[in-house]
């Protein structure tokens, strides 16, 4: 079997994950897989079907029923397709952040997705960003990134990005939403977000997104160069 180059990249909420790693995968030529929005794929589907997003017994009946694809277009982008549906961009919504964070608690969720996420990188070399990429999906990954920054400032991107998106919501609603997600996404007791022993550790508070995206892919560079 053909061995394919894996890159994890964790970390927080609004950290610069998804845009530093699409950046990244562009230039090497690597499938990016951005399986947050397989967890808001779940989390929608739970809220479409009227349950609440703490009700384990609720979603776990829902998980057999679900068709949850995931393709991407020529431009790279990855779309989530929920029962021929594509939602891609309706995932984005605040209230789906809160219903994929609940969701992705519960250890029959994370099951469920396991293989899905696994698969691709068996296949593709990839750039995977997420929470337990490095712990759990991919722990012989060939490298492993843990980005943060400090809540204020990655509250601040998240607004941006949703003011650009037309979103209606204000900054302080959307740090109360990321501290509420760093709290319950670090907390669980099921795949918590953590470092991997062996991560490389980047805060990226204060840096340009070109700054970050270029100390990344020469991280990624040097490591394939080995
Ligand atoms: O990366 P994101 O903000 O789109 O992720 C949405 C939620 O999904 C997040 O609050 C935590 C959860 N998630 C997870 O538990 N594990 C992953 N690998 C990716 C996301």
């Amino acid at each position: 079997m053909d061995k394919y180059f894996s890159v994890a990249i964790d970390g927080p909420s609004g950290a610069g994950k998804s845009t530093i790693a699409k950046m990244c995968a562009e230039k090497l030529g690597f499938l990016y897989v951005d399986t947050g929005a397989i967890y808001r794929t779940v989390g929608l589907a739970a809220k479409r079907a009227g349950i609440a997003s703490k009700d384990a017994e609720g979603v776990s009946a829902l998980l057999p029923g679900l068709d949850i694809t995931m393709c991407h277009d020529e431009s790279g982008l990855q779309r989530m397709v929920l029962c021929g549906d594509d939602v891609t961009e309706e995932i984005r919504m605040p209230e789906v952040s809160i219903y994929a964070s609940d969701v992705s608690a519960m250890p029959h969720v994370r099951a469920f997705l396991l293989e899905m996420q696994r698969g691709l990188a068996q296949t593709h070399n990839v750039i995977m960003d997420g929470r337990d990429i490095g712990t759990v999906v991919l722990p012989d990954a060939e490298l492993k990134i843990f980005l943060t920054a400090q809540p204020e400032e990655r509250a601040k991107r998240r607004y941006d990005e949703l003011l650009i998106k037309g979103v209606k919501t204000t900054y302080e609603e959307v740090l109360k939403d990321i501290q509420y997600r760093d709290k319950n996404d670090s907390s669980r007791s099921s795949a918590p977000l953590k470092p991997a022993e062996n991560a490389v550790m980047i805060d990226t508070t204060g840096n340009s997104l070109e700054e970050s995206f270029r100390l990344i892919c020469g991280i990624i560079e040097e490591r394939m160069a080995k």
